[in-house]
């Protein structure tokens, strides 16, 4: 080892994105944000990083032995991950199927929306699930945040069976290892990853390097040990906060807890899973005693007036593995403002500017003097393109000022040229609607079943005209 290699390197990090130059600049090239760099003091190169650095042990079930051996992909065995059910359905549900040993899983989400409040009844849950297989006190919650008190006091709140829950009242890393070494958990939870520090870097807690090294550290922890580890992470959407597209990477499972902090209903989105179905949504709502589980949500997000209203429809949404039933509201005025008003709340911005451009060309329905705003009730996000048809007719509903039928449920994509063009799970969509009382449909024509569905007159439509023409 010569004297250079051990000499203490500085490196300059994006607080916003984690992004590593060799200089400083006051904008980073990567993301844009400006301020956001700056300089962390990386430890001297002096033992080389298992598995010849990097975080090879993150990219799945590798264990030491494996590391640096050229296997043939013919001759691995595929191994089945062994899953345990966490005791909450709608966890469960997110994870796709339970926790997977070794995983590692990312819950994301603004302050005060329920973060721990969930963790926290899953551990008592798992804990309880868990004694089954005499496995107490294989649970350990480790609170930087908290004092074990203030946990102590939630649990209390929130009618927890406190069992043989472990708790952990510390924030260095190196600390955590060495419990967790001697106590070998099943099920490893910190709250929060932004709270670590690793006595390797000078940095405070919460910074890019920090939350990277310390979460490097529980990955290799998890994997080596086949622990199921929960990262809690302050991160917004919008990445306020440290480190969150590094963590994204390194993690198997991430979790965004969505929906506004007013309303009730908590919506937990997997917006990556090495495990599961993508975009899968688990629905809670918010109660004095804790997170409930919502296992029926068309029926929560359609709470809608007696009387037919302008401008509401009902759309059949699929996010993940669910059909769930949401109402689609706009809302037509003639704008005072030389550039009317666009806004789209829970759906995407882009595609309404886009429907009323189709609307106009194809349907010769102009909307240039009016103000056009759109929601979907309930904090619900749609992402997915079969909502357009939904957003289309509550616009023409709200525009010309008639109500459409209360019983009548509508999905499809709307294409540039005009025509409606079928969406993933017909059938499955129609099925949902017809099952909470639905009596009409209006669909793309290739998602019509042949035998029908019954109790539902589904009208098939190919174009925009025909679509109009529907209603
Ligand atoms: P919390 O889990 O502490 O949020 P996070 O860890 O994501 O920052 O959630 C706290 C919020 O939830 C707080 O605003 C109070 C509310 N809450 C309830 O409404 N009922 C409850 O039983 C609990 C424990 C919290
Ligand atoms: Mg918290």
């Amino acid at each position: 080892m010569t004297a250079t290699t051990k000499k203490a390197r500085s490196l300059y990090v994006c607080n916003s994105c984690g992004a590593q130059s060799p200089k400083w600049s006051g904008r980073c090239a990567d993301c844009g944000a400006w301020n956001s760099i700056e300089q962390v003091a990386m430890p001297p190169k002096t033992t080389p990083r298992p598995g010849g650095g990097g975080y090879a042990g993150a990219a799945g079930h590798a264990s030491r032995a494996d590391l640096g051996a050229i296997h043939r992909l013919a001759e691995i065995a595929p191994e089945q991950e062994v899953r345990t059910p966490s005791g909450i359905a709608e966890l469960d549900r997110v994870l796709g199927g339970g926790l997977v040993q070794g995983s590692v899983v990312l819950i994301g989400g603004d302050p005060g929306i329920g973060k721990s409040t969930l963790l926290l009844q899953a551990c008592a849950a798992i804990d309880a699930n868990l004694a089954f297989a005499s496995d107490k006190g294989s649970v350990l919650y480790v609170t930087g945040e908290e004092s074990p008190q203030q946990v102590s006091l939630r649990a209390q709140r929130l009618g927890l069976k406190p069992g043989g829950l472990n708790l952990l009242a510390e924030t260095c890393i190196e600390q955590i290892l060495a419990t967790t070494a001697a106590e070998a958990p099943r099920v490893l939870v910190i709250d929060s990853i932004q709270t670590l520090y690793t006595d390797a870097l000078t940095s405070a807690p919460g910074s890019v390097s920090q939350v990277r090294e310390t979460a490097a550290q529980l990955v290799r922890y998890a994997k080596l040990t086949d622990t199921t580890v929960f990262l809690v992470g302050h991160v917004t959407k919008e990445g306020a906060l440290a480190g969150p597209r590094v963590l994204e990477h390194m993690v198997d499972t991430v979790l965004y807890f969505e929906g506004e902090s007013g309303s009730a209903h908590r919506l937990v989105r997997a917006v990556k899973n090495r495990f599961g179905a993508v975009n899968e949504l688990g629905v809670f709502a918010m109660t004095d005693r804790g997170l409930r589980q919502v296992s029926n949500p068309s029926a929560i997000f359609l709470s809608r007036h007696s009387e037919p209203a302008p401008g509401s429809i009902v759309l059949v949404t699929r996010e993940g593995t669910r059909p769930m039933l949401v109402e689609v509201q706009a809302l037509v005025d003639q704008s005072p403002l030389a550039n009317p008003r666009r806004l789209a709340v829970g759906l995407e911005q882009n595609r309404l500017a886009m429907l009323l451009a189709v609307l106009h060309r194809h349907g010769g329905i102009a909307m240039f003097d009016q103000d056009v705003f759109t929601n979907v009730v309930g904090g619900v996000r749609v992402t997915e393109t079969a909502a357009d048809l939904a957003v289309l007719f509550a616009i023409l509903s709200s525009f010309r000022d008639k109500a459409l039928p209360m019983d009548l449920a509508v999905f499809g994509e709307v294409g540039l040229s005009g025509e409606i063009r079928p969406v993933p799970n017909g059938p499955d969509r129609l099925r949902e609607a017809a099952k909470h009382g639905f009596k009409q449909a209006v669909v793309p024509k290739a998602n019509v079943p042949k035998g029908g569905v019954g109790g539902l007159k589904i009208q098939p439509v190919l174009t925009l005209r025909e679509a109009i023409d529907a209603v």
